[in-house]
């Protein structure tokens, strides 16, 4: 797929490297990010030898730093020139480490950024535990921060990507789980945190209330934009290129978007045919691409992804009030380059 095009850009930064907007904050940003994985490494350490090595583990593994560099280039938007957007982008960091360390528990994930999952390789009892940890370190990060507002919005979202995991407890295996129900899984699950990540930058930077919730609300539509790409690449993508499972989604009966999509327009048999695969999760050599074929047959990709760019449009809106400098060309580029990732 192609990255989001770069024809306006005109700034030294941005021509030197024009990769791909993601990459292109990361240039920008450079020292800050170095600043907040200073301060990553820093605060997964801990006399109990287990937990670095766990931990360690998996932040080595690397990662896209997509949400903390959010919160920095909210920040950066508006030419902030302190220092507490760096503890909170690393918090912001602890807190999806920590759900991506439960989340492959609960997913029975063995790969995540193109190594052996932590529970792979330490057990579910550890991952599970530093997952903890990790929730614990990004709120003791939120309150050396010392702002209440700030405190109130991680700790929100922390609670609720809890929620969006439960509930997705429950519409898997469903055979009549909605698009809505959906939506509220992955609005709760991902776009909540992206959402928390723009807006505390913003909060920082104390600007008024209308442009944190303009942040907020872009990284919400980003979220949403960016799990259903996600959601879409569980079917299409190769492992080897996004570093974890494939098929995952199928093996566990999750009713993602793709899977909606040619469910709603699927004849009997082929209700039957995800009855037994997804819900009754019987499933045999063969069923992964029998499910390929049928969301092909019925555009569920296409469809999926006509969904995440119509919110990618939403998001985009959202900064247009903004200061018009080239981190918010970054940002509005990044919400299309979300949605066409292949990685
Ligand atoms: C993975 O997030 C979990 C989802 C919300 C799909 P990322 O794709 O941002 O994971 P890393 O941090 O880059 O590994
Ligand atoms: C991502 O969910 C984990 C959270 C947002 C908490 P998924 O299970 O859909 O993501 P991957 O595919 O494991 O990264
Ligand atoms: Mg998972
Ligand atoms: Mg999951």
């Amino acid at each position: 797929m192609t990255p989001a095009h770069t024809a306006h850009d005109n700034t030294p930064a941005a021509a030197a490297t024009t990769a791909n907007p993601l990459q292109r904050l990361a240039d920008a940003l450079k020292p800050d990010m170095a600043a907040v994985n200073a301060l990553i490494l820093d605060r997964m350490q801990s006399d109990i030898p287990l937990i670095p090595q766990l931990a360690g583990h998996l932040i080595a593994g690397g990662g896209k730093r997509i949400r903390p560099l959010l919160t920095l280039a909210s920040a950066a938007l508006f030419d902030y020139k302190g220092t507490r957007q760096y503890k909170l982008a690393a918090c912001v960091e602890f807190i999806h480490t920590a759900t991506l360390l439960h989340d492959d528990v609960v997913d029975e994930s063995d790969q995540r950024r193109g190594k052996a999952s932590a529970n792979a390789v330490f057990g579910n009892e550890a991952a599970v535990l530093v997952g903890d940890f990790l929730f614990s370190r990004s709120f003791q990060l939120m309150v050396e921060d010392g702002s209440l507002e700030v405190l109130r919005i991680l700790s929100n979202a922390s609670a609720v990507i809890a929620e969006g995991e439960v509930l997705q407890l429950s519409t898997a295996n469903n055979i009549d789980t909605t698009e809505a129900d959906y939506m509220k899984v992955i609005g709760a699950k991902t776009a909540e945190l992206f959402a928390a990540a723009c807006e505390v930058g913003a909060i920082v930077a104390d600007r008024p209330a209308s442009e944190c919730q303009a942040l907020r609300d872009y990284g919400m539509y980003l979220g949403l934009a960016f799990q259903i790409s996600d959601d879409v690449l569980d079917y299409a993508a190769s492992e080897e290129r996004l570093g974890k499972s494939i098929g995952d989604d199928f093996k566990e009966g999750k009713m993602t978007l793709p899977v909606l999509k040619a469910m709603a327009k699927s004849s009997a048999a082929e209700k039957q045919f995800w009855q037994r695969t997804m819900c009754d999760l019987d499933q045999k050599d063969g069923d992964l691409a029998e499910a390929q074929a049928l969301i092909k047959k019925h555009k569920g990709l296409e469809l999926s992804l006509a969904q995440a760019r119509d919110f990618a449009a939403k998001g985009r809106k959202c900064l247009e009030n903004l200061p018009g400098n080239g981190i918010r060309r970054d940002l509005a580029e990044l919400i299309d380059f979300a949605v066409e990732r292949d990685y």
